[in-house]
C-alpha cells in the first residue's frame, strides 16, 4: 500500500534548519493498522502529512497503491487526496461556520458522485456510528472535544478512504472516548482500510498490527 525510501524533510526558517525527517524508510501493506511512537519532535505529524500529501518531501520516494506519488502532476494528488485519504487530524480542523452535518458532508460534496439525497444518508449513517446522530444542526464550537473529534472522524472516514491517517486521534480524548475512537478506526481496518496512526499510548498503539518507533526524523 505504502513503500516510502530515504523520505527528507526539512523545514526553513530565518535562523534554523530543521531536518524533520532525515532518511526514513516504511513499508506498509494493504490493510496493515500501524501505529506510531517516538518523543515529540522526532517527525511524527511531519511523516503523516506527507503520507497524506498535504505537504511534499525534500527527497526519497512515496510510492502510494504502487505509484510514484511524487511524480502526480498537483491536480493528480489532489484527486488521490480526495478519493483515496482520510485524514484526522490532532486538532480536529472542522470548519466553524460549518454546522456538524455540512462538516462531515464536505468530502462527499468534493467527490461531486452521490446526489444529495445520497450525501444525506451517508451523513446520518456515519453520525450515527459516532454517536453524534442527535447534534447534527450543532456548529462545532458548541460541541466539546471528545464530540468534535467524533466528528472529525466521521469527516474522515464517510468517503470509505482506503488509506486512513490519524495524527494522535485520542491525544484530547477521556479514556472512554479514546477507547470509542480506536474501534473506529479498527472498523474501518476490518472493512480492508489501511491505517496509520500516531499515538503517545503504548496500550492504544498496541491494538494495531505492529508499532514504528521513530526518532530524530528516522524510524528506530
Ligand atoms: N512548519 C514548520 N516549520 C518549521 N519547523 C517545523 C514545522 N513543522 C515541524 N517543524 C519541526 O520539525 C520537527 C518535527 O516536527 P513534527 O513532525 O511536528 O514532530 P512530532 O509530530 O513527532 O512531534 C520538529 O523539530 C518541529 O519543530
Ligand atoms: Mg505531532
Amino acid at each position: 500500500m505504502i513503500e516510502i525510501n530515504g523520505i527528507t524533510k526539512v523545514y526553513r526558517t530565518a535562523e534554523v534548519e530543521t531536518a524533520a525527517l532525515d532518511g526514513l524508510d516504511l513499508s506498509i501493506g494493504l490493510g496493515e493498522f500501524v501505529s506510531i511512537m517516538g518523543p515529540s519532535g522526532c517527525g511524527k505529524s511531519t511523516l503523516l502529512s506527507i503520507l497524506g500529501m498535504i505537504e511534499g518531501a525534500d527527497g526519497g520516494r512515496y510510492c502510494l497503491e504502487g505509484q510514484d506519488v511524487t511524480r502526480l502532476s498537483e491536480r493528480r494528488r489532489a484527486a488521490v487526496r480526495r478519493d483515496r485519504i482520510g485524514f484526522v487530524f490532532q486538532s480536529y480542523n472542522l470548519i466553524d461556520n460549518l454546522t456538524v452535518y455540512e462538516n462531515v458532508e464536505l468530502p462527499l460534496v468534493y467527490a461531486r458522485d452521490r446526489s444529495a439525497n445520497e450525501r444525506r444518508l451517508a451523513v446520518e449513517e456515519m453520525l450515527a456510528k459516532v454517536h453524534m446522530g442527535h447534534r447534527i444542526n450543532h456548529f462545532p464550537k458548541q460541541l466539546s472535544g471528545g464530540q468534535q473529534q467524533r466528528v472529525a472522524i466521521a469527516r474522515a472516514l464517510v468517503n470509505d478512504p482506503a488509506l486512513l491517517l490519524a495524527d494522535e486521534p485520542t491525544g484530547n480524548l477521556d479514556s472512554e472516548n479514546g477507547r470509542d475512537v480506536l474501534q473506529l478506526l479498527l472498523d474501518l481496518k476490518g472493512s480492508g482500510a489501511t491505517v496509520v496512526m500516531v499515538t503517545h499510548s503504548q496500550q492504544l498503539a498496541r491494538q494495531g498490527d505492529r508499532v514504528v518507533q521513530m526518532l530524530d526524523g528516522r524510524n528506530v
